[in-house]
């Protein structure tokens, strides 16, 4: 069954570009809402351990310099179908492969600098939320 949550981070590059305005409008008009938002900057360990699963590939260290390289906007958003949804308004992981019009097929400059993380899964969406941000940050009733 699908949940209605999902994570998502603006990236070091979306804040660099000043694009978390555009993007967050965007992400609201295909009609999620925002649970919890924060803005942050990552250490190299921090981000290390967000992508943990990927600690073996040739990308990670490139990954987690540049997660760490700036500020970044996680938040947690809520619509039916909240993940696969998301992962659709974004885009394939290397904009080059995105659809038109999807955001990192708008903003992003390549797989590595994307704009934008989705969670992949439900349980991953639950996982990563946590790793962010405690209940007591999140809205509990958007009604
Ligand atoms: P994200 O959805 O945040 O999840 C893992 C990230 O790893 C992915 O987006 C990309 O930004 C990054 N990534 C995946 N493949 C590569 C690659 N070949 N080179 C650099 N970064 C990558």
């Amino acid at each position: 069954m699908a949940t209605n949550r999902t994570l998502t981070i603006l990236k070091p590059d979306c804040v660099r570009k000043n694009l978390q305005g555009a993007v967050i409008k965007q992400i609201q008009e295909a009609g999620f809402k925002v649970v919890a938002l924060k803005m942050i900057r990552l250490t190299k360990d921090t981000a290390g351990g967000f992508y943990e699963v990927h600690k073996e590939r040739p990308f990670y260290g490139e990954l987690c310099d540049f997660m760490s390289s700036g500020p970044c906007v996680p938040m947690i958003l809520e619509k039916n179908n909240a993940v696969a949804d998301f992962r659709k308004l974004i885009g394939a992981t290397d904009p080059a492969e995105a659809e038109e019009g999807t955001i990192r097929k708008l903003y992003a400059d390549s797989k590595g600098e994307n704009i934008v993380h989705g969670s992949d899964s439900d349980e991953n969406a639950a996982i990563e939320s946590a790793y962010f941000f405690p209940k007591s940050e999140e809205v509990a009733n958007l009604a």
